[in-house]
């Protein structure tokens, strides 16, 4: 029934698998989006508006597409993004993540709500790997700041505060799924989770829907880690993010699986990057983008209109759960592969020479 890892010719593919091998609870958790989906879907959909204006005789023999996000050099454009409860697709979860991850020089950002340990995600680390740390905050700020005081101490390079979610989206499917599996192992509560609202809700009474603008001096004044806002979703919090002094932004909607109907993170992207050139402030922060990216030609569109880097999360998930270690590290050799051949195809020899030129948008910004 499982088809062998080599018949994955994309990211796609994974999802595929996924859904047949993997059990009701974690595909439903993995999968969903909130209400009906509709942000989840434009995620994907958003980048069909977006077409390549190639140039051609460039000399494309040798193709770099290596950079660096926060300081760190990476292989490749693209990050881990964090995901929570790994060990929902795979028994050793997080660290999987990691160890692909190490092999192919990609940056994983570590989920306040991991199923392995903080500790256990950063031990698994090896020589130079890089790791940031993904932080929904606490009402007692008095934890939050010995997460991050830790995650620092731990070598973490990156603080990512998670901002669009005061309150977690309703994500119907998972909240279905209890119904489904009831008597599984992960209905049976072997990590002591009380799942009547779906495996998400349960998890995130915690997190702080107070928390505002006012509380960025605060985390600046606790950690020397570069600090970015993750969820931004207009040009006007994209701004404001830089007259706070935060270091990034992730444009991005988390998925889909918050406020439904919100716009795909490509979309705002194309928004906010003209408005910091237009003030020259393109280069006072980094801006990420996540969201239904699937394919190196994503990930080139990202980078064109001024993307320093992408989150990919749920494909890594899916080829973690279905193929473990190998899967994840395929998914990513893929992403390789495609990169080396999109450049040589729109005329790119490295990431600087990546811009606005290349796309045509005009689908995108007219709707
Ligand atoms: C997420 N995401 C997320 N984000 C976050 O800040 N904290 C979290 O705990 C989680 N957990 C989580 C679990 C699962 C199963 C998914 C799919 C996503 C959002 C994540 O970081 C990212 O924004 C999206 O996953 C990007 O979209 P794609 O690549 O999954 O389409």
């Amino acid at each position: 029934r499982m088809p062998p890892l080599s018949a994955c010719y994309n990211l796609l593919d994974f999802e595929t698998v996924a859904r047949q091998v993997m059990k009701n609870t974690a595909w439903a958790y993995y999968s969903s989006g909130a209400d009906d989906e509709m942000t989840m879907r434009e995620n994907h959909s958003a980048f069909h508006k977006i077409w390549f204006r190639p140039r051609v005789l460039v000399d494309v023999e040798h193709v770099d597409f290596t950079t660096s996000m926060l300081g760190t050099k990476c292989s490749i454009p693209f990050y881990v993004t964090a995901t929570a409860l790994g060990k929902l697709g795979h028994p050793e979860g997080e660290v999987v993540l990691t160890r692909a991850a190490k092999k192919h020089d990609v940056i994983q950002m570590i989920p306040t709500l991991a199923s392995c340990s903080f500790d256990e995600i950063v031990d698994a680390r090896q020589g130079d790997q890089v790791q940031w740390l993904q932080l929904y905050v606490n009402k007692d700020r008095a934890i939050t700041k010995r997460i991050v005081e830790h995650a620092e101490k731990r070598g973490c390079k990156g603080l990512f505060i998670t901002v669009d979610a005061p309150q977690l989206g309703r994500r119907e499917k998972d909240m279905r799924s209890k119904f489904d599996d009831a008597g599984s192992d992960v209905q049976s509560g072997d990590d002591g989770v009380d799942r009547s609202q779906g495996a998400a809700r349960a998890i995130s009474s915690f997190i702080d829907p107070a928390l505002s603008w006012k509380d960025i001096p605060w985390f600046k004044s606790i950690t020397k880690m570069p600090i970015v806002l993750k969820g931004v979703q207009c040009v006007e919090d994209a701004l404001r993010a830089v007259e706070v002094g935060v270091d990034g932004i992730v444009v991005s909607n988390h998925g889909g699986r918050q406020l439904d109907t919100a716009r795909s993170g490509i979309e705002v992207l194309a928004e906010v990057m003209p408005a910091l050139r237009e003030r020259g402030w393109e280069k006072r922060i980094e801006v990420f983008v996540d969201g239904g990216v699937r394919r190196a030609t994503d990930i080139l569109k990202a980078l064109c209109l001024g993307a320093k880097g992408v989150g990919i999360g749920r494909p890594f998930l899916f080829a973690m759960s279905s193929y473990g270690q190998d899967g994840v590290e395929r998914a990513m050799q893929l992403l390789k592969d495609e990169m080396e051949m999109n450049m040589r195809l729109i005329g790119a020899t490295c990431v600087e020479d990546l811009n606005p030129s290349l796309l045509d948008t005009r689908g995108l910004l007219a709707g």
